[in-house]
């Protein structure tokens, strides 16, 4: 990676994207972090500034229509070029639908999908015209089967996988490239966010952070279409292939009951 390019990383102030900015901070991005939470953002900036590069603080809410054109806006305001977009932000929510609260769910499909998706509208051009950019999209495992309790985060999850592999497909050649990220569990804010409690089965053997974030950026940088992190993604991944989706979304099911 070149020094001194801009990254702009989503969900910057907690879990994943928290490790994302420290893992390019140190490869001498500068960086955009966003986010709701201003004052974790502020913190984080005084953090990364340490390794000699700049962080600029955009706090917004993505679950806003429209949201990334106000981070667009600002981007355009500083004067930057966006070379890595790592469309990180994201959560879930356990429970049944019918029983589920509707704004929640309905700003999951703003923050997973319209938000990420917008946003790589708002910067692809610009890329595609540069000859080079990255972008890392964060699904899930979550995205190989449905997800009974928790069926708009799966869902919300395989639509950001199917659309980063068909734009990386319309980009080849281009010098621009886009990634869908699909890790496992991992030790984040993810279970209280979603309402999981701290004892769900699924997070019983979560990864880290640090070591998911790593795994991303790798996948990214060896230009990959799709990446399964760890040795639980892959085994779902291989299985979610051989078996009928009726055995897939009953797994699911079991391992989403808390
Ligand atoms: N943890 C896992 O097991 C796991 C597994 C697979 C995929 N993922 C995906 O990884 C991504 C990161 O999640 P995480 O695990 O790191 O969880 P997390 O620790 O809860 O972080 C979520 C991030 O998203 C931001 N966010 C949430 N709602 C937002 C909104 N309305 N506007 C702006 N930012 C918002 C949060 O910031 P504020 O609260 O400050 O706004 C926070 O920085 C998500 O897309 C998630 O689906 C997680």
């Amino acid at each position: 990676m070149r020094q001194h390019e801009t990254a702009l990383v989503t969900g910057a102030s907690s879990g994943l994207g928290l490790a994302f900015a420290r893992l390019l901070a140190r490869k001498k991005y500068n960086i955009v972090v966003v986010a709701r939470r201003e004052d974790k953002l502020n913190e984080l900036k005084e953090e990364l500034e340490r390794n000699g590069i700049s962080v600029y603080v955009c706090p917004v809410d993505l679950s806003i229509p429209d949201a990334a054109l106000k981070i667009q806006s600002f981007t355009q305001s500083q004067g930057l070029n966006i070379d890595v977009l790592i469309n990180n932000a994201g959560f879930g929510d356990s429970g049944s639908f019918a029983d589920s609260d509707w704004k929640k769910q309905y700003s999951m499909v703003q923050v997973n999908i319209a938000a990420l998706m917008q946003l790589t509208y708002c910067y692809l051009p610009q890329m595609i015209e540069r000859g080079s950019g990255e972008i890392l999209n964060l699904s899930s495992v979550a995205a190989f089967c449905a997800g009974p309790q928790m069926s708009v985060y799966y869902a919300s999850k395989a639509f950001v996988r199917s659309f980063s592999e068909a734009v990386s497909e319309e980009v080849k050649g281009t010098g621009v490239t886009v990634t869908a990220f699909c890790p496992g569990p991992t030790a984040t804010g993810f279970e209280a966010a979603a309402d999981m409690g701290s004892h769900s089965r699924m997070f019983q053997k979560a990864a880290s952070a640090e070591d998911v974030a790593k795994a991303g950026l790798k996948a990214m940088r060896q230009r990959k279409v799709l990446c399964y992190p760890g040795a639980f993604t892959k085994t779902m991944s291989f299985f979610s292939r051989l078996l009928p989706r009726r055995v897939t979304r009953r797994f699911a099911k079991k391992m989403n009951v808390v």
